[in-house]
């Protein structure tokens, strides 16, 4: 298989695949989905115009962060489909995303940080649960970890 040009403003699904990193059957599945798009050709091939390769990153990167895709879909169908989105179209789109990434970001710092101490869930497995979840107090708050749940959660 050729390589895609760099100044190559159409893909084929191969050249797609490579430059990627994502498999076609992947790519197939993403189509499906309607996080990306192709045109055919007269022969009813596929072919994806060179921005795609950069849907496709945004994809891999939200997937990897566990960002649904009925999210990633809903935030690529902002982006115009009759031109080559811009840096502002991109932008919009980040912004849009803001609060929600930050809200994972938040929990995915509780994840590395503060698993170390009682996170408020009930089982009171651990030697600070005593302290920071008597007697399962905090399932008054509602079902879940409630010391990572609540934004102000109780300090004990
Ligand atoms: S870690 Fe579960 S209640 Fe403390």
């Amino acid at each position: 298989m050729r390589h895609a040009e760099w100044n190559q403003v159409e893909l084929t699904v191969g050249q797609l695949a490579e430059r990627s990193g994502v498999a076609i059957s992947a790519l197939h599945f993403y189509e499906r989905q309607g996080l990306i798009h192709s045109r055919r050709t007269s022969g009813n091939q596929r072919r994806y115009r060179r921005e795609t390769l950069r849907r496709i990153a945004l994809v891999k990167i939200a997937q990897r962060v566990g960002i649904p895709l009925a999210e990633v879909r809903a935030a690529l169908d902002e982006l115009p489909n009759n031109r080559m989105p811009t840096r502002a179209d991109w932008e919009r789109l980040s912004q849009q995303w803001h609060d929600e990434l930050e809200l994972r970001i938040k929990h995915l710092e509780q994840l590395r940080d503060k698993f170390t101490d009682c996170v408020g869930c009930g089982c009171l497995s651990i030697d600070r649960c005593r302290m920071a979840n008597p007697y399962d107090e905090l399932a008054d708050h509602g079902a879940g970890p409630r010391r990572l749940l609540e934004r102000s959660a109780p300090k004990c």
